[in-house]
C-alpha cells in the first residue's frame, strides 16, 4: 500500500498525465542532453520543462538544473520497477533518503551492521529485519542501486568485501565525491560494469526528510563517475527525485567533493563557530555581561538578520538596518574579506591536496571516534558563549511559555 505522500503525489502525477501532449513531463533528460551542450545560446538561457539551463552569474558559463516536475512518480514507478534500492549505512542520510524512498512506493530496502547503532535506529523507524532490514552483506547481494550511505571512512573499511556485489548492471550510488575521488586513500576503485553516480543533498539527511515531509524538497547535486550504460546522469536524476530532492545541479564528482568539504569547514559550520567565539570573547574581555555578549553575537543573528539574509538576500537585510548599522557593516564587510581570504585560500588548498580527506580517515579509523567526537563537541557546549546560549534561548517567549 502507498504511505499518504505517495498518494498525493500518484495523484499530482494523474493529474500531469491527463494534460495535453505538448505540456506533459516525458523522457526530457536523454533528448536534451546534447542540446545542454551545443545549442544552448550563451547570452539567452532556454527553459524547458524539467531541465533547466541558467546562467547564474551573467557570465556565460551555463548550468543545469533538473526539477522534480519531470519525474512523476508513475514514471519513477515505471523506472525503478525492477530495482532493488539498497541503502548501505543508515546514518542521517539514510533515514532522510530511506524513508522518503519507501513514502514514494519504491522498492528499498537497508543494510546496516547487525545489533551497531544504525540497525537499532532502522527498527526504530519501521524497518523490518528479513523483509527490508538486513545486514550489510545480504543487502548489497539483493540490490541492484548499491546507495553508499556509510561514513566515508566506514565505505573505506567496508568496500573492499562488497565489491564482489558489484556486478555488471548494478549502479553504485554515493551522496559524496569523498570515496571515488580520493581513491588514493580510500582504496576505492570503481567497479568496471557498473554505473558510478553521485546524488548529494546540500543538508542533513534529517532536513532531507523534512523537507519532503512538508511537500517542499532539498537541493541536491548529481553527477556522473563512470557511465557504462550511457544512462548514468539519467539514473542519477532519477535518483535525485526519488530521495527527495527538489532541484538538482549539476556537477561532477570533483567539484562536489570539493566545494562540500571546503564550504563546510567554512561558513556552514567551521567558519561560524570561530566568528562568534571570536566576537564573543572580545565582548566579554571588555566587560560586556554574558547575557549582552551572546545577544549582539549570536542571537540577534540567528532570530533576526540571518533569516532575513536567507529570505531576500544580504543587500535586504541592510537595508532592513538602522543608517548607523548599515554604515558599519559597508565599512567592515571588505575588512573581514581581505583577513579571511587567506584561511579560505588555504582550506581550499588542504582540501584538494587531501589533507583535509586524510584527516578525516585517519580520525575516523579510530575504534571509539564516536567517543571522541562528543567529547569534542561536548567541550565547545562547555564553551561559556554556548551555556548563555541555553539560557537565553529558554527565555525566548515562545520556550518560556512551554517552560522549555
Ligand atoms: N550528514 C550529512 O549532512 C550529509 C549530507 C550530504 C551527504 N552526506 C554523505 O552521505 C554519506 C552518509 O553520511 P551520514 O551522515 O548519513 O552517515 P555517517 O554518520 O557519516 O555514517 C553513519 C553510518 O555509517 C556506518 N558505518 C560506519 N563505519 C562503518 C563500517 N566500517 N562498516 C559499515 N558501516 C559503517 C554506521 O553504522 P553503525 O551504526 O553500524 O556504526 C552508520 O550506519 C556520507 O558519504 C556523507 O559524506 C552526508
Amino acid at each position: 500500500m502507498l504511505a499518504p505522500l505517495a498518494r498525493t503525489a500518484l495523484r499530482a502525477s494523474r493529474r500531469s498525465l491527463a494534460a495535453p501532449a505538448a505540456a506533459r513531463s516525458v523522457s526530457l533528460l536523454a533528448a536534451a542532453r546534447p542540446v545542454a551542450r551545443a545549442a544552448v545560446p550563451a547570452a539567452a538561457p532556454q527553459q524547458v520543462r524539467g531541465i533547466k539551463h541558467i546562467d547564474f552569474s551573467g557570465d556565460g558559463q551555463i548550468e543545469t538544473v533538473y526539477e522534480r516536475a519531470d519525474w512523476p512518480i508513475e514514471r519513477l514507478h515505471e523506472y525503478f520497477k525492477d530495482d532493488t534500492l539498497a541503502l548501505l549505512g543508515y546514518g542521517s542520510q539514510g533515514h532522510g533518503q530511506g524513508l522518503n524512498l519507501r513514502d514514494q512506493g519504491l522498492n528499498v530496502i537497508v543494510g546496516v551492521r547487525k545489533g551497531g547503532a544504525s540497525w537499532k535506529e532502522a527498527e526504530a523507524d519501521g524497518w523490518v529485519a528479513g523483509k527490508n532490514l538486513f545486514d550489510i552483506d545480504e543487502a548489497a547481494q539483493k540490490g541492484t542501486y548499491l546507495m553508499m550511505l556509510m561514513s566515508d571512512a566506514g565505505a573505506s573499511e567496508a568496500y573492499p568485501k562488497l565489491m564482489q556485489y558489484m556486478t555488471k548492471g548494478k549502479t553504485v550510488y554515493w551522496s559524496h565525491g569523498f570515496s571515488p575521488v580520493f581513491k588514493d586513500q580510500t582504496g576505492i576503485e570503481s567497479p568496471k560494469d557498473c554505473d558510478v553516480i553521485l546524488c548529494a543533498p546540500k543538508g542533513s539527511g534529517r532536513t532531507v526528510r523534512t523537507l519532503f515531509k512538508e511537500g517542499r524538497g532539498i537541493n541536491s547535486s548529481v553527477a556522473v563517475f563512470q557511465d557504462v550504460t550511457g544512462k548514468a546522469l539519467e539514473k542519477a536524476v532519477a535518483m535525485s527525485v526519488a530521495v527527495g530532492s527538489g532541484y538538482t545541479y549539476e556537477t561532477t564528482f570533483e567539484k562536489e567533493v570539493y566545494s562540500d568539504l571546503y564550504g563546510e569547514r567554512g561558513c556552514l559550520m567551521g567558519g561560524i563557530q570561530g566568528m562568534f567565539k571570536a566576537q564573543y570573547d572580545v565582548l566579554r574581555a571588555n566587560g560586556h555581561s554574558p547575557s549582552e555578549a551572546f545577544n549582539e553575537t549570536c542571537e540577534e543573528a540567528l532570530q533576526s538578520l540571518y533569516p532575513l539574509v536567507g529570505e531576500h538576500g544580504m543587500d535586504y537585510m541592510f537595508k532592513a538596518c538602522s543608517t548607523t548599522a548599515r554604515r558599519g557593516a559597508l565599512d567592515a564587510a571588505p575588512k573581514f574579506e581581505a583577513a579571511l581570504k587567506p584561511v579560505f585560500e588555504e582550506l581550499y588548498a588542504r582540501v584538494k591536496d587531501g589533507s583535509e580527506t586524510r584527516r578525516t580517515i585517519e580520525f575516523a579509523s579510530q575504534k571509539n571516534y564516536r567517543e571522541l567526537f562528543e567529547k569534542e563537541t561536548d567541550e565547545v557546549a562547555a564553551q561559556e558563549m554556548w551555556r548563555v546560549g541555553q539560557k537565553v534561548r529558554a527565555l525566548r517567549p515562545d520556550r518560556a511559555a512551554k517552560g522549555l
